[in-house]
């Protein structure tokens, strides 16, 4: 049941430097791919700490070759794996600390200050859409990222059954009854800022007038490769957010739940699904040209990083069966040279999204 929260669409604050910075995506087509994907790594993964899985992934000996992979908490600087077999993406753990307030829609996610001092959204193994969509949240945002998209840090949150028990709010409404939310490890995307209103503001939809106003408006282009490649069932969701003073908006793109065709994990493509609903944010588009760098990234993404991506996923979020995981990847791997298809079946759609696409690129 989706909860509509007034404070929705107002609150915000403290810049993440976390969030990738527009600018240096901007500044990234200039430099070589390979370059691109350590930016993304980088900039987008950046609170990466502690080897969480380390004992599942370290099982594997078959990625020498992969790009190692591990980060700061920081995340200005990749840090170097200690070993060529510890090539891993690691993803921070952290505790909920305090409640904040419920968030707004179908998968009745809340907001927790957490143990590293950041605010994190954090979506329930019991919430309401599927358990699946927890792992759909951290494999398509970790995949994001490394396509080099503007994408919030991602976490594993544990949330206490003491946190639970104590906060009468922490609940998953059905239809006739309420049921407490799950404790344990859940999935968290870290608030675009703080969430201090004097800070800043992130707004779930701008009306579209404003939509000139944000400062990465072309990276829409890019999450309208990535969201064919995974075939993303659900509509484009973005933050869209500014610091106080700052007279552009940045657009974070979120809510990856329904990436993977939901809890089904199956490629249905629709030449009209998982688009943002304004056409204005593809506006620019003209040209091939105009999904760089991200759809060449999607398209030469290696595929032991799939692979890597997939197993940082914790196995409680897909019901520990890797069979279909691996499927789900190989799926990933192969359905990288259809991105451009799937695009081109958008572009010549009723919709008409690209009115400026010049044809003979
Ligand atoms: N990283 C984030 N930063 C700021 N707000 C967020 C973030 N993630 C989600 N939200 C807010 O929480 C709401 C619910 O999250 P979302 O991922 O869209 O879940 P649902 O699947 O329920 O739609 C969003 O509409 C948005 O307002
Ligand atoms: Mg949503």
């Amino acid at each position: 049941m989706p909860i509509f929260n007034e404070q929705e669409g107002r609150a915000s604050g403290f810049a993440s430097a976390k969030t990738i910075p527009i600018t240096r995506v901007k500044a990234a087509q200039e430099v070589t791919r390979r370059e691109l994907l350590e930016f993304a790594l980088q900039a987008s993964a950046a609170a990466i700490v502690g080897g969480l899985f380390d004992g599942r992934i370290a099982q594997r000996d078959s990625r020498a070759a992969i790009p190692e992979l591990v980060f700061n908490a920081g995340g200005a600087q990749p840090a170097r794996a200690q070993s060529p077999n510890e090539n891993r993406i690691d993803v921070p753990s952290v505790q909920a600390v305090q409640h904040v307030r419920r968030m707004r829609g179908g998968a009745q996610a809340h907001l927790f200050r957490c143990s590293d001092g950041n605010f994190y959204v954090v979506k329930f193994k019991n919430n309401p859409q599927h358990l699946k969509v927890l792992a759909n949240e951290m494999l398509a945002t970790l995949l994001a990222s490394l396509a080099g998209l503007p994408v919030p840090s991602v976490a594993v949150v544990n949330v206490s059954e003491w946190l639970i028990r104590t906060t009468p709010d922490l609940k998953i409404v059905l239809q006739n009854h309420a049921v407490p939310c799950e404790s344990g490890l859940q999935f968290g995307a870290r608030y675009v800022i703080s969430p201090c209103p004097w800070d800043g503001q992130v707004f779930d939809y701008l009306p579209e007038s404003m939509l000139k106003r944000v400062r990465n408006l072309e990276s829409f282009a890019g999450i309208l490769a990535f969201d064919k490649w995974t075939s993303n069932g659900d509509s484009r969701q973005a933050a869209f957010w500014r610091m106080m003073r700052q007279k552009k908006y940045t657009a974070t793109f979120i809510d990856q739940g329904y990436c993977f065709n939901a809890e089904h994990w199956t490629f249905p493509d629709s030449p009209l699904k998982g688009l943002f609903p304004e056409n204005e944010v593809y506006s620019h588009v003209s040209r091939w040209e105009s999904f760089e760098p991200w759809l060449s990234c999607i398209e030469e993404m290696p595929e032991e990083s799939i692979l890597l991506a997939a197993e940082t996923v914790p196995p409680e979020w897909y019901q520990s069966e890797w069979h279909p995981m691996e499927k789900l990847v190989h799926t990933l791997v192969a359905r990288r040279g259809k991105v451009r298809d799937l695009i081109t079946e958008f572009r010549t759609s009723s919709r008409e999204p690209f009115p400026k696409w010049k044809t003979g690129f």
